[in-house]
């Protein structure tokens, strides 16, 4: 009897160390345990031995065998755990070698380049980078401006308005600006002359986008106010931006224009080493209607204003054909600058 135990419970360890899934020692457990199993099977018989010390013998025996099976189950169990959550990690795991290679770094989009670019270049002839907002009133964007209701150069900004009437405004009073030109009224109300600033700024038209307009683009206004400022500070300032913006091979010059805010305007173009002539923008002597409206006198102070249209100027320079690839922000392009 003792030798048929030790046989059933060698067999049923030697089962438990084969078996190869957790699903397996289930199985395996419940039949070595189980009550048809080897080892309770044995002790059936258990009643059939003829002495009490082969009874005891025999019974404990069985028992050692029923706990050392048990053991084994268990230990395999842990065994096989273990090596199913190592082979998922190992599965699961994320090699990161793999990105060890410098993430690209990415750069200032081209417009905004062009106006880091000129606010550096201003600030270099000695000039302040100043701000207004981009929903502005009627008067600072046109009124103030010397162009008052039914002035006819009002029609060529296509104005964007702003529905403000809920708010207490009056209606068609709100509007998106066109130019930057309002932060000159803004900054004579503000500050005392002498006055040396630049504004960049988005400005906004009722365009269709096509390859030479926006709806939305940005420009640079300046503006200067101080004692006995001349059309010769104009465009020596002008000159001067030129050659530190450009390089020394560029030049400048001024064409009769109009504007209702300055008097005289003009027109200033860039010439290129090659000979060939790139227009840039407006400017001219502040109105004196204009520096009324900033709260100026025009027997004390005069001065002079320009603008120019910052994505304008980074299409010539980098001879882009159409001023709509610089929005749709294709990586393709944009990384080119
Ligand atoms: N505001 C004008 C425009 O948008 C440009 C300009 C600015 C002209 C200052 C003269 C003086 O076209």
């Amino acid at each position: 009897m003792i030798d048929e135990i030790g046989a059933a419970r060698e067999t049923a360890l030697t089962q438990v160390a084969a078996a190869d899934s957790l699903e397996s020692v289930t199985m395996l457990g419940t039949q070595l345990l189980g009550k048809k199993g080897p080892l309770a099977q044995l002790k059936t018989k258990l009643g059939g031995l003829s002495t009490v010390d082969e009874k005891k013998a025999a019974g404990s025996a069985v028992n050692e065998a029923i706990q050392v099976v048990t053991a084994a189950l268990e230990f395999r169990n842990i065994e096989l755990s273990e090596a199913a959550l190592a082979a998922r990690v190992q599965f699961e795991s994320i090699d990161l070698t793999e990105y060890a290679d410098r993430p690209t770094r990415g750069h200032a989009h081209v417009v905004t380049q062009a106006w880091e670019r000129l606010e550096d270049v201003f600030i270099g002839l000695g000039f302040q980078v100043a701000e207004g907002p981009e929903v502005e009133t009627d008067w600072h964007n046109f009124e103030a401006l010397n162009m008052g209701e039914g002035h006819p150069a009002r029609g060529e900004f296509d104005t964007l308005f702003v529905d403000h009437a809920p708010a207490g405004g009056q209606p068609g009073r709100t509007l998106l600006r066109t130019h930057t030109s309002p932060v000159q009224i803004r900054t004579m109300l503000e500050q005392e002359p002498p006055i040396y600033i630049v504004a960049p700024g988005r400005v906004f038209r009722r365009d269709t986008p096509d390859a030479t307009h926006m709806p939305v683009f940005h420009q640079i206004e300046g503006l200067v106010i101080d004692r006995n400022i001349t059309m010769a500070d104009l465009a020596g300032t002008i000159e001067a931006f030129t050659k530190a913006f450009f390089g020394a091979d560029f030049s400048s010059r001024l064409r009769p224009s109009y504007f209702p805010f300055t008097e005289p305007s003009a027109e200033f173009d860039i010439q290129r080493p090659d000979g060939s002539w790139l227009e840039l923008g407006g400017c001219g002597m502040v109105h004196p209607n204009v520096l009324i409206a900033g709260g100026l006198d025009p027997e004390q102070w005069s001065g002079f204003a320009f603008g120019f249209g910052i994505d304008r100027m980074a299409v010539m320079r980098h001879q882009v054909a159409d001023i709509r690839d610089m929005y749709v922000n294709d990586i393709r392009f944009i990384e080119q600058f």
